[in-house]
């Protein structure tokens, strides 16, 4: 028996990864994977991408992108597991179960959908506060439990707004386990530190929803002219600036070393143009991603490579959640009646 925790997480397969997923999920999670004391999954969410997204290319799409992204920034899928939801039909097996077991009293609790409904009270539609809100919605934090519990994830490296889930996630399990016995892991969330979070090109938390994202993989020239559209104020360029309340030197600072940064810093309180102190920026991005620039390349241009490595993985992944489903469904009483 391995007693090593396992750590997983899930990546939505929605949009274009950018910079901000770059400090605050990719970097952390590869470097995560090479603990020797972990066993590493990492999924490509598609099962919740669906969700939200009714346009068969833009998911394929981004699956592509989103495992070739991680695979370029040095994921070795023989030190974490690289799977796609979708390839594993256990995960919506144990979503039954688990379905079944929650209250729904808990999911009308739940952020997103409590948010969903504000929105159309907001707008007005006091008769049908549910208007538009799918069941993957609702379920959403059912599956997401599936997900979890499946590979007996202990450690889940999550944002502070997944939180919620990972508690329903805990009292979804705490429940299955009096009723059926001690069968599930109940997961710890592993909170991301808040300074990795990046701001974006208007100076807002860089999100794909606020439409202000650097995308990690564009040309130099394209790049750059990101850079210089990074909001800023008129002070003079002599004049000293404050780093701290700099976007463009948080974009820095997280993509540079500590003596780097200190020096950046300096430079700024002795003034720097802003035009300057974004080529500084520039210069320096351009030069971390010239290798992954290549290997996403490379790997882009050979989808049949990525699929591979997904295939494994699923096989891999497979070979564990079978036996441990088939424990489960005994444990609810689908078992051979003689
Ligand atoms: N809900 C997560 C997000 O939006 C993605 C996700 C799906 C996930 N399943 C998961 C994260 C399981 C951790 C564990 O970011």
């Amino acid at each position: 028996m391995n007693q090593k925790p396992n750590l997983l997480t899930g990546i939505k397969t929605t949009g274009t990864p950018h910079l901000g997923n770059l400090a605050g999920a990719i970097r952390p999670a590869i470097e995560a994977s090479f603990d020797p004391d972990v066993h590493a999954y990492y999924f490509l969410a598609d099962y919740h991408a669906l969700i939200n997204v009714w346009d068969p290319e833009a998911i394929a799409r981004s699956t592509l992108e989103i495992a070739a992204t991680w695979l370029a920034f040095g994921l070795d899928p023989e030190r974490a597991l690289l799977y796609r939801q979708s390839d594993i039909p256990e995960i919506l097996e144990l979503t039954w179960m688990l379905t079944c077991l929650t209250a729904k009293g808990l999911m009308n609790r739940a952020h997103a959908y409590k948010a969903a409904v504000a929105a159309n009270l907001e707008a007005g539609l006091e008769e049908d506060p549910d208007r538009g809100i799918t069941m993957g919605l609702y379920n959403y934090p059912i599956l997401m439990s599936a997900d979890i519990l499946m590979f007996k994830g202990g450690l889940v490296p999550v944002g502070r707004d997944q939180l919620q889930h990972l508690e329903m996630t805990r009292d979804i399990a705490g429940r299955f386990n009096h009723h059926f016995g001690e069968h599930l892991i109940l997961p710890e969330a592993l909170i991301s530190d808040e300074s990795a979070v990046i701001m974006g090109l208007d100076g807002r938390k860089m999100s794909k929803s606020y439409e202000n994202t650097i995308p990690l993989f564009c040309e130099s020239k394209k790049l750059r002219k990101l850079i210089m559209r990074i909001k800023t104020d008129s002070t003079p360029p002599e004049e000293p600036k404050d780093p701290d309340t700099s976007t463009i030197f948080s974009l820095y600072r997280a993509f540079a070393s500590a003596e780097e940064t200190a020096a950046m810093a300096e430079r700024y309180r002795k003034g720097i143009g802003w035009g300057e102190a974004k080529q500084l920026l520039f210069e320096h991005l351009d030069a971390m991603l010239a290798e992954p620039r290549e290997r996403y390349a490379e790997l882009t241009a050979h989808p049949e490579k990525i699929e591979k490595v997904l295939r494994e993985g699923a096989e891999k992944a497979r070979a564990e959640a079978g036996p441990y489903l088939a424990e489960l469904r005994e444990a609810v009483g689908f078992k051979p009646l003689g």
